[in-house]
C-alpha cells in the first residue's frame, strides 16, 4: 500500500492559526517584542529639525534603523552643481518631493514625484540643475555612502551611526538636546 501524500497545508500551518490570539503576549496593538512606531510630520516646522550637511544641503532624520544599517531621511538641497560622488554597496530608495536632480551617469532626470531605485553596487555623480533653487527627496539607504572623487579614491562615509552622530551634535548646538534623535531611532 502506497503512503499518502503528507498534506502540505498541515505540515506548514501555524500552530496557532485560526485562533483569535494571534500574539499571546500584546503590548498595546503590537507585539510585545516589537518596536514602537513612528508617525510624524515629514516637513518639520522647526528649521532647526534640518541638520547641516554641507554647504547649501541638509538631511531630515525620520528612521534610523540600527539593527538593519538602515535610515530614511529627506535631503533638501538648495545650491545647485555636483552635490557627491558616491557608491552605496546596497540599495537605495528616493522620492522626489520637490525640485529635480540628475546623475550624471545617467540620461534620466528625477522630478517632483518620481521614484528612484538606485541598484546596490553604482558609482553615480549627484547633480542638481542651475534652474533648481531648491529640491527636496525621501531616500531609504541601507548600508552605507561611500564617498569617492573623481578617480574614485575614497574620500568619506556614512552609515546609520554617523547620521545618529550628526543629529546628536546637531540638536545639542541648536537646544534640542541631543537625545531629540532618540525618537527616531529604532
Ligand atoms: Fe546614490
Amino acid at each position: 500500500m502506497m503512503n499518502k501524500e503528507p498534506d502540505a497545508t498541515q505540515q506548514t500551518r501555524p500552530r496557532n492559526a485560526g485562533e483569535n490570539n494571534m500574539y499571546k503576549d500584546m503590548k498595546g496593538s503590537a507585539h510585545r517584542l516589537a518596536p514602537p512606531e513612528i508617525a510624524v510630520k515629514a516637513m518639520p516646522e522647526d528649521e532647526r529639525v534640518w541638520v547641516p550637511q554641507a554647504e547649501g544641503v541638509w538631511f531630515r532624520p525620520l528612521m534610523l534603523n540600527t539593527l538593519v544599517g538602515q535610515w530614511c531621511n529627506l535631503l533638501r538641497v538648495r545650491r545647485a552643481g555636483v552635490l557627491s560622488r558616491h557608491l552605496h554597496p546596497n540599495p537605495v530608495h528616493g522620492y522626489v518631493i520637490e525640485g529635480r536632480w540628475y546623475y550624471r551617469e545617467h540620461d534620466w532626470v528625477a522630478e517632483t514625484g518620481s521614484y528612484v531605485f538606485e541598484p546596490p553596487g553604482e558609482v553615480h555623480t549627484l547633480v542638481v540643475p542651475d534652474d533648481c533653487s531648491e529640491m527636496i527627496t525621501f531616500f531609504n539607504i541601507t548600508g552605507s555612502m561611500i564617498y569617492l572623487d573623481e578617480a574614485n579614491k575614497h574620500v568619506g562615509y556614512e552609515d546609520v551611526f554617523t547620521k545618529i552622530d550628526m543629529c546628536r551634535a546637531h540638536y545639542e548646538n541648536v537646544g534640542l538636546g541631543a537625545d531629540y534623535v532618540d525618537q527616531f531611532i529604532r
